[in-house]
């Protein structure tokens, strides 16, 4: 006879949306279920009348009908960067175009400068204010990129403040070191001896230090060539790190197919990728992460090859790709509509993509982005009705509570921490762990 569980939290009246890979419906839906955690862990869940006889829980919570959902994952942003573009969004509503900027050396370049100038204090405050309202939107992981630096001390810089995060918020921080973003002022004309500096200083040094989880590129005409992004991957690839690109946003350079040959976890923006780039993808496993709010942002009006994806059954994930320059968003929730609207996702499929296939984009599918015994404690719970909501509702935010490694945090908290009318220094504190 096994003794009769004791957990941490038990969580009753509530519905849940587990997005569990193996579920029969999109949703995984588990109507007037049940879920424990334990220790940090999912401990168990199901249909309430299934509960184990005799279980019980330090802390019992009755969600009164509400909806529990894994917490959800931003898994392309860059989140840590100096300065505002609003005068380049300016610009563009007078006739430039985003790449004649970033050519005139503003673009990328113009928030390299403003971040290299910024202090530690200062990129921490900002990137800060922007966590907090994804954290009240229900994010528990979030990946956050360098490449605002692109120098030695930047680029590390830029890496340390985000692992900070990770430790001081209710938050799991992946970072990825993106030095080949844009080629700096100082190698203007010689680009190629910039990845030399990233291959032979840049990689090996965050990688010593440990403070990049995976390494990135943008293969773009303003940005890189194939051959040099190749260059960064294979150094990358030595060093044991996983890869993943920014591939195919404003021309086809066969970036999918790229990322796919080194086996990346993710190729994002995808707007021009071939049918020979899905079918790379498919055959290496790569995610496919599309970004609405850059497409949005620029006006983009290439789709990507969603309908390839979904033959070939490529796994697609969503995320905010918050950055100054091509989406200066910090609300996944207003990305899930936009997924839907100007993708044509079904919501079932942006959920999965904020969730479990956006999980596996970090390479962290065994740990998080579904509700499976085993797994993190990250949980949202939300006051909707159904859990299609999330993704059609514009501009609302049901969260109620969100749970990081089995930790609680009621909605007030998470709200008040993203609300400007109040004295920022003292909200951040409140929300420190
Ligand atoms: O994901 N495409 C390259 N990088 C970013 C934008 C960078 C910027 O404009 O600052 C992106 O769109
Ligand atoms: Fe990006």
């Amino acid at each position: 006879v096994t003794a009769a569980p004791h957990w941490d939290d038990l969580w009753l009246n509530v519905n849940l949306a587990t997005m569990d890979a193996s579920a029969t419906q999109p949703y995984g839906i588990v109507e007037d279920g049940a879920l424990a955690t334990h220790k940090g862990r999912i401990a168990w869940l199901g249909p309430k009348k299934d509960l184990p006889a005799g279980a019980r829980a330090t802390r019992s919570h009755d969600a009164h009908g509400a909806w529990l959902t894994p917490g959800l994952i931003d898994c392309h942003t860059h989140l840590v960067y100096g300065g505002s573009r609003a005068n380049e969004f300016e610009a563009r509503l007078d006739g430039a175009s985003y790449e004649s900027i970033a050519q005139a050396g503003g673009g990328i370049r113009a928030t390299v400068r403003a971040t290299r100038l910024a202090s530690d204090e200062a990129l921490t405050f900002r990137a800060t204010e922007r966590l907090a309202d994804l954290i009240a939107e229900g994010v528990t992981t979030i990946e956050i990129k360098s490449g605002y630096g692109l120098d030695l001390a930047t680029e590390l810089r830029m890496l340390e403040v985000a692992r900070q995060l990770g430790l001081r918020y209710p938050v799991t921080v992946m970072t990825t070191l993106l030095a080949a973003h844009a080629v700096p002022e100082e190698f203007t004309n010689r680009a190629d001896d910039y990845i030399d500096l990233v291959c032979n200083e840049i990689i090996p040094r965050a990688d010593a230090l440990k403070l990049a989880d995976a390494v990135d590129a943008f293969c773009e005409h303003i940005a890189f060539t194939p051959t040099q992004v190749e260059r960064v991957f294979r150094t990358a690839r030595a060093h044991g790190l996983a890869v993943k690109l920014h591939a195919d946003q404003l021309s086809d350079l066969g970036g999918a197919a790229l990322a796919a040959r080194f086996g990346a976890l993710s190729a994002d923006h995808l707007e021009y990728t071939s049918e020979r780039g899905v079918a790379a993808m498919a055959a290496s496993g790569t995610v496919a992460v599309l970004l609405p709010g850059a497409f949005y942002f620029l006006r983009e009006s290439r789709l990507p090859p969603i309908d390839g994806f979904r033959a070939r059954s490529v796994p697609m994930a969503i995320a905010t790709d918050c950055n100054p320059g091509s989406s200066p968003c910090t609300s996944l929730l207003l990305i899930l509509n936009m997924a839907c609207t100007l993708f044509r996702l079904t919501p079932a499929e942006a959920l999965a993509g904020v969730t479990r296939h956006a999980a596996r984009a970090l390479g962290l599918a065994t740990r998080v982005g579904q509700l499976r015994v085993g797994l993190d404690a990250d949980l949202a719970l939300w006051d909707v009705e159904h859990p299609r909501e999330l993704c059609y509702a514009i501009g609302a935010n049901p969260l109620i509570a969100s749970v990081h490694a089995g930790a609680l945090r009621e909605r007030d908290i998470l709200r008040q921490a993203s609300a400007k009318r109040v004295d920022s220094r003292e909200l951040i504190g409140r929300l420190q762990l």
